[in-house]
């Protein structure tokens, strides 16, 4: 089943999408979601929201998607029986509106198997940290308790290691001595709108290869 929905996967040349449909992947309020659609309607990024997929009913958001005309969609986990299952169905969704690269944004579940198997190197995230400082949860607090002067964000491509795949973008944010977790996660939260349509855009522009764990592109750096 998951071999057939990975053919379905566009082709490519050159690394360069041929045919750059985005999915983007969330749980919650949908500010980066937000910020690549705006992305994409101002032609900033050159790309097509086909599907935005939420494992949480009521995830601002699929609101946020339907008000700009995207299909958005909700996969219970509760309709299906395991981690993996949940991830074929998420797999029929995206091969279904023929998705190209999928953008996980606030999507607050693991990805499996069957998700990175149908989608090699073609699974981004964005981590409200300087990577690999401070993996999963509560990022911003992790790092406020650290001590830590810079902070920041990263865009990376998803591997089956939580938070540790192959950075595309970062951008770093001062911590400022009054610095609240609400406070410090604002001023980040500005950087990862600005990097994530970028790094998106860097990937769909291809030219880039993975060498070690490090993210090789002949394009321009920001
Ligand atoms: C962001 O801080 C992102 O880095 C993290 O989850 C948060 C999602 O925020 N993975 P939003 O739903 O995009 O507003």
């Amino acid at each position: 089943m998951t071999q057939r929905i990975a053919n379905k996967v566009p082709e490519e040349k050159d690394s360069r999408l041929l045919f750059p449909r985005l999915a983007v992947l969330i749980s919650g309020r949908g500010t980066n979601l937000q910020a690549i659609i705006d992305a994409v309607a101002t032609r900033r990024l050159d790309a097509t929201i086909a599907v935005v997929i939420s494992d949480r009913v009521d995830a601002v958001g699929l609101q946020r998607a339907r008000a700009a005309g995207i299909e958005a969609v909700h996969v219970s986990p509760r309709a299906h029986a395991d981690r993996d299952a949940y991830d074929r169905a998420i797999v029929d969704v995206l091969a279904a509106h023929a998705v190209g690269l999928v953008c996980l944004a606030g999507y607050m579940r693991l990805v499996g198997r069957p998700l990175l198997d149908a989608f090699p190197e073609r699974i981004l995230n964005i981590h409200p940290s300087l990577l690999p400082s401070f993996r999963g949860l509560d990022a911003q607090r992790q790092a406020l308790d650290h001590g830590v002067r810079i902070t920041g964000a990263t865009v990376h491509l998803v591997t089956s290691d939580l938070d540790d795949g192959p950075i595309v973008l970062q951008a770093a944010v001062p911590v400022l001595d009054d610095d609240t977790v609400d406070t410090l996660s604002s001023r980040i939260l500005i950087e990862e709108h600005r990097i994530y349509p970028d790094a998106i855009a860097r990937v769909l522009a291809g030219g880039w290869s993975i060498e070690g764990r490090r993210f090789v592109s002949s394009g321009p750096r920001s």
